[in-house]
């Protein structure tokens, strides 16, 4: 066994049991948790200091794998067949026991997968045996890490470990085509070019300003997750009738409901637990039929600002 096979073997066991680990991809490096694990999916997005939580990237190391994830029409498996593994993400619906954490997709009923080819991230997968959700290892805002050395400058002890797999190739993140509409669109330019994916689709690809009506920042095309229940934020206690979203210590008047209309993002007011539960939450909640969730004020400190900001968009009423 090579030093690199010991230390992707000590990383797949951290990563198995909830830890957060930078690795070495084709176009970037990435920061991966277990894409499963709500926890693991939060503490990435605290490392990061992400402002918000944006759907993230589930990878896996082939097209088999990535089929348990996501469903994959007669385009997305033609561009999945000539481009992975490689730098292209493929925004597809994820399939009806996908088991990718509903924070890392931000609460929507699709899916951005992608096969990374290079070998360090390849052995990764293979011996973590689940998806790993990874953004571009650096803090938000910062640009993206091609060597070892930015990640710890950028992250640093906000990591559990760095897999050292020298300089990234390719150098820019993926490209991300959305498989949903009617005909697929790149929602981010990136490491394959877009002639080359029309000429492996045989049609022409739409490109972000092509069209007016698609919304320019990747994310943004399917609309935030909303709930179909009125969203009433920041209330002291809930109405009889409503559900209720607690954060921190409940009133009496959440205990008073039935099991199904209450849950409490995080009792003891952790704002990592909280963002963990968000989506899951918001998304059991609205099963129960309640016309209104109530929501707890969560203050805005650390990932509180992002579960802030996924709150208020939930909150309005849909765009698109
Ligand atoms: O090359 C890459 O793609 C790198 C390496 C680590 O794989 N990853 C990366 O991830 O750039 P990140 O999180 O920095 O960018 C992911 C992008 C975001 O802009 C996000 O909005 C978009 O993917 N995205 C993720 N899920 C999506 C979805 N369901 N629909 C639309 N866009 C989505
Ligand atoms: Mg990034």
């Amino acid at each position: 066994m090579t030093d690199l096979d010991a230390e992707i073997a000590r990383a797949a066991l951290l990563l198995q049991q909830g830890g957060i680990v930078a690795f070495p991809t084709e176009t970037v490096y990435g920061l991966g948790g277990d894409a499963t694990s709500d926890r693991a999916v939060a503490r990435i997005f605290e490392a990061k200091g992400r402002p918000s939580f944006n759907p993230l990237i589930s990878h896996v190391p082939d097209l088999a794998a990535a089929r348990a994830l996501g469903e994959f029409d007669e385009r997305a498996e033609r561009l999945a067949q000539v481009f992975w593994p490689g730098p292209l993400t493929l925004v597809v619906r994820r399939t009806k026991d996908c088991p990718v954490s509903l924070l890392a997709t931000a609460g929507l009923d699709t899916l951005a997968i992608r096969v990374p080819a290079h070998p360090v991230a390849q052995k990764l997968l293979r011996a973590v045996g689940r998806p790993l959700a990874a953004p571009s290892a650096n803090r938000s805002g910062q640009i993206s890490p091609t060597t070892a050395e930015h990640v710890r400058q950028g992250l640093g002890a906000k990591v559990d470990m760095v897999i050292d797999g020298g300089p990234c190739t390719v150098g820019i993140e993926s490209t991300i085509i959305s498989c949903l509409g009617e005909a697929p669109v790149v929602l981010r330019p990136g490491g394959i070019a877009r002639e080359d994916i029309a000429t492996a689709l045989g049609t022409a690809v739409q490109g972000l300003n092509a069209d007016p009506l698609v919304p320019n920042a990747p994310g943004q095309l399917s609309s935030h997750y909303a709930p179909r229940a009125k969203m009433r934020l920041n209330a002291q206690a809930p109405m009889p009738d409503e559900a209720w979203l607690g954060f921190g210590p409940d009133p009496d008047e959440a205990a008073a409901l039935p099991e199904d209309r209450r849950r409490n993002l995080s009792p003891s007011a952790d704002p990592v637990e909280a963002a963990a539960n968000l989506f899951r939450f918001m998304h059991e909640l609205d099963a129960s039929g309640a016309a209104t969730i109530a929501v707890a004020p969560v203050p805005p400190r650390g990932l509180g600002e992002g579960i802030n900001d996924r709150l208020r968009r939930a909150a309005a009423p849909a765009t698109n």
